[in-house]
Formats: structure tokens, C-alpha cells, sequence
């Protein structure tokens, strides 16, 4: 019974008492349900992650939705923490629904992957939760692919996650996209010669990040031993961003003898080299001041937009002291997710991705009470050839099961009357062609799988 707005009042048995119980019909604010409709275009992306995982050598895992708050306390950064859902459970401990999944693959690599052969390759498609405040694109649950490789330092790991996420987005069918990349490394290293704390540096990034770079340069000021670095600091942070090898150059000659960041910079200007065989260079953008939110970055960085979105479709970079911060060996890291939910969003949006429900191809349709017996077997034929089959469990005439098998978006209707189970056949109308043939019982997988083949989708 509906009672207005969007709650729903159900009646539930309970011991032979009825109840009214009064329950929301929507999930919480700025969770969505995936529906039939939306289901195919979700399923194809993550289809698509996951022969990246096969093609890249990504080995694919699965951790848990909820994790101790601490995994994320340690270093995800104030930004992330701040938004995060953290409760206790019965025993008091202290838990946090997962807002990102570089911290819970970081545990693995550090826990019970710590024995695996560098370079360890992992892949895993999670939903992911975040207090933000819902709007296009951004969602309180969404769901990350992501690629992270521990036990490499060299700049081929972190090119690697650029081709992939390139890759990524051709198959996806984003036409009109490019990459902002950048390198936290050269700040760390001015900062550092200022002698600026790891901490303090995390949240000048933060600041930075948030587009606040005012407050992040008094920050430094604050804590800088020396004005110079100060200088460049600033000039680094209002540097237009620009195709890479250009921008290389420029930002080169401003760092002048500054060895430790002039070092950082070569790891940037190789990575984008390896790429440029990939990538073609005009997707490539060099944002000498950008940051990324989260405060484990200590090298290359980079985020995915699509044209006409000014919210990132993934993100990642190098993060080399995350598996020592959990008490592992020093193992290096580098990695992405790719924005999934937000990428559906965008291609259905900005794309013109059509949405729709799987459809059944053929619809196998009882005409009379006695053979659903014959109808159960015929379905089991399509099946097993591959085909994917709906059986209709109530009786309907010949000419309202067509209407049926149509509305369902089927394409063949396979009749079976009183008729064709005396002769042991079954009627099978392409609602395409309108044409209409009779097989024999034990022709139905020889015919179906030529089927298949004529018209090319199956399962
Ligand atoms: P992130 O930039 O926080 O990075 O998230 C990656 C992507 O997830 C974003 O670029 C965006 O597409 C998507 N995303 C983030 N928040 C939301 C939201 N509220 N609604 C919808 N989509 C969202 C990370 O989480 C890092 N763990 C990525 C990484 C992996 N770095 C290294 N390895």
C-alpha cells in the first residue's frame, strides 16, 4: 500500500500477527540500486577491468566491505577520513566501510601476499563508500576497477598504469578524453630541501589539492628553513599546465641546481616517453602544480577526464611507503582506479550510451497444459546450446505468446501446442524475419547452435 513520497507501508506475517512495518523504498541518500535497465552498460565495464586484469597479468581479489578504521587512519589523508562511514560493532571495535581499496590491497601485500614474486600485479573491482554530498557523478557508493603493482620502482610500472587506463577508456567508447598528470615527488623534494616534515608536507598536498593554494603556500612559509624554496614552491604551484615535453623543459630550467626534485622530474619526463608510443601526446597534460587527495602519493600522479566533466573519471599514482607504514618490507607501489560508476555516468550522459535490460533470445512458450514437460525439455536444449532462454510457467494462445515473446525483446518464439508434442517437434518463429519453422526434439541443439551463430549473441 503506498502512503505517499517515496515510503511504502508492507504488511509482514510474523508468528500469525500481521504487521505494518514501515519501510524506506529508496536506499539511503546517494546510493543507488542498479536496475535491469542500467545493469548490461555496468556489466560491460567491469567486463572490460577485468580482461585488462587477463591482458596486463593482473591477478584479481576480493577483500572485504568493511575493515578496521585504522587501515584507513594511518595514511589515506584528512579529505578521505573526513567522509568516511565508521561505526562500532558489538564488541566496540572500530570499523569503517572502505572509501578506497589501495589500503586493503596494501594490507594484503604486507599480510598474507607477502611472500608472492615481485613484481606483484592485483586487480579488483569493489564498491566503494564516501559521505560526499551527492550530485552528477558523485555518489555516496561507487564502484573502483583497479590495477595496483608492488616491488617496482622503475618508471615502466607507473607508464603501465597510464596505457592501461588509456586502453580502458577506448573499449569503454570515451571518445574525447585526456590525462592530467603530475608529480608530487618534485614538491616533496623542494619541500623536503626546506626542510618541511613528511606530515606537514601531506597536508600542504591536501591544500593544494583543494585548489586552496594560498593557504598552502603560508603553510610552507610557516615551516620552510629557507625563502628559496618558498619561491619555487609557489611558481611550481601557479605554473600553467601544458603539453608534457614542453612543460618538462619549463619546470627543468626553474629548478635549477635543485638535484633531489631535477631527479623527480627525469622519473615524470620518462614515463610520459614510455607512454608516447601508446598515448597519443595531445591527451597528455603536464599540471606542474596539481596534488591528488589522498596524502600516501609520493611520486607520479594522475587523473582521467572526460571533455565536457570537470570531475575525474580515475585517478591514481606512486605510493612507496605504504606496505613499510603497515609494518611490512619496503615495497614500492603504484596503482589507479578507475571511477566506474562515474564513467557509466559520463558515457550514458555526455556519450549517448543506451541503457536496456538483457533480453532473452528465444522464449519457449507452452499453448496447452499437458506439455510443459516438452517445453521444460526444449528450453533445456536452447540452453545448453548457449542460448539464453526464457520458459513462460502459464499457458497462453499462440497468438499472446507472440505478443509476449515481443514485449520481452525476444527474437525467436518456440511454440510447443498439443500438436507438436504428439510429432515430438517444436514451432520456432523468428519475430525478425517473421518466418517459421518446425524441428524434430532431438534437432533442437543442431539447429539452435546454428541459430546462435546466424544472428551472433549467446552466452
Ligand atoms: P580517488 O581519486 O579518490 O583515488 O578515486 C578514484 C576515482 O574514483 C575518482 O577519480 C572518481 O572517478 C571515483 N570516485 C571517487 N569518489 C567518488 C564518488 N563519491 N562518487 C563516484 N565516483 C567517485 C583512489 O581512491 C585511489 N585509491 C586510487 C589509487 C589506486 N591510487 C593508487 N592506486
Amino acid at each position: 500500500m503506498v502512503l505517499g513520497g517515496r515510503l511504502f507501508y508492507i504488511v509482514a506475517d510474523s508468528l500469525q500477527q500481521r504487521q505494518l512495518v514501515r519501510v524506506p523504498l529508496s536506499p539511503p541518500r546517494g546510493m543507488d540500486d542498479i536496475l535491469p535497465d542500467e545493469f548490461p552498460l555496468h556489466r560491460r565495464l567491469v567486463e572490460t577491468v577485468r580482461l585488462l586484469f587477463r591482458l596486463y597479468g593482473y591477478r584479481e581479489v576480493e577483500t572485504p566491505t568493511v575493515e578496521y578504521y585504522e587501515l584507513f587512519a594511518a595514511k589515506s589523508g584528512e579529505e578521505i577520513l573526513s567522509h568516511m562511514y565508521v561505526f562500532k560493532d558489538a564488541h566496540g571495535r572500530q570499523l569503517a566501510l572502505r572509501p578506497e581499496m589501495t589500503a586493503p590491497i596494501a594490507r594484503l601485500v604486507t599480510g598474507k601476499l607477502s611472500k608472492s614474486p615481485h613484481p606483484i600485479r592485483l586487480g579488483y573491482v569493489a564498491d566503494c563508500y564516501r559521505l560526499d554530498e551527492p550530485q552528477w557523478g558523485r555518489r555516496r557508493r561507487f564502484y573502483h576497477g583497479g590495477f595496483e603493482i608492488f616491488g617496482s620502482k622503475e618508471p615502466a610500472a607507473d607508464a603501465e598504469c597510464l596505457v592501461i587506463f588509456n586502453d580502458f577508456l577506448a573499449r569503454a567508447g570515451v571518445k574525447d578524453y585526456f590525462f592530467k598528470v603530475g608529480h608530487v615527488g618534485v614538491q616533496r623534494a623542494v619541500m623536503t630541501s626546506a626542510g618541511i616534515k613528511e606530515e606537514d608536507q601531506d597536508r600542504v598536498l591536501a591544500l593544494l589539492d583543494k585548489g586552496r593554494v594560498e593557504e598552502a603556500e603560508s603553510l610552507v612559509r610557516q615551516h620552510a628553513g629557507n625563502s628559496e624554496a618558498v619561491q619555487l614552491f609557489s611558481e611550481l604551484a601557479a605554473h600553467p599546465p601544458g603539453p608534457g615535453f614542453k612543460t618538462l623543459e619549463e619546470v627543468r630550467e626553474r629548478l635549477g641546481q635543485l638535484e633531489p626534485a631535477a631527479r623527480e622530474l627525469e622519473n615524470l619526463r620518462r614515463i610520459i616517453e614510455l607512454v608516447s608510443q601508446n598515448i597519443e601526446p595531445s591527451r597528455l597534460k603536464y599540471y606542474p602544480g596539481f596534488a591528488r587527495g589522498l596524502s600516501y602519493y609520493t611520486g607520479f600522479i594522475f587523473e582521467a577526464y572526460g571533455s565536457g566533466a570537470d570531475i575525474a573519471l580515475g585517478g591514481g599514482g606512486r605510493y612507496d611507503g605504504l606496505v613499510s607504514l603497515f609494518g611490512g618490507e619496503d615495497i614500492p607501489g603504484v596503482g589507479f582506479a578507475i571511477g566506474l560508476t562515474r564513467v557509466m555516468q559520463y558515457i550514458m550522459d555526455k556519450e549517448g550510451a543506451e541503457l536496456g535490460p538483457d533480453t532473452p533470445l528465444a522464449y519457449i512458450a507452452p499453448l496447452a497444459e499437458e506439455v510443459i514437460g516438452h517445453a521444460f525439455k526444449a528450453a533445456s536444449e536452447f540452453r545448453r546450446a548457449g542460448i539464453p532462454t526464457e520458459l513462460e510457467p502459464s499457458v497462453y494462445s499462440a497468438s499472446e505468446s507472440i505478443r509476449r515473446a515481443e514485449r520481452r525483446g525476444a527474437r525467436f518464439v518456440v511454440m510447443i501446442g498439443r500438436r507438436e508434442a504428439e510429432k515430438g517437434t517444436v514451432t520456432v518463429r523468428d519475430l525478425v524475419e517473421r518466418v517459421q519453422e518446425e524441428w524434430r526434439a532431438d534437432e533442437i541443439y543442431g539447429q539452435a547452435k546454428a541459430l546462435l551463430e546466424k544472428v551472433g549473441v549467446g552466452v
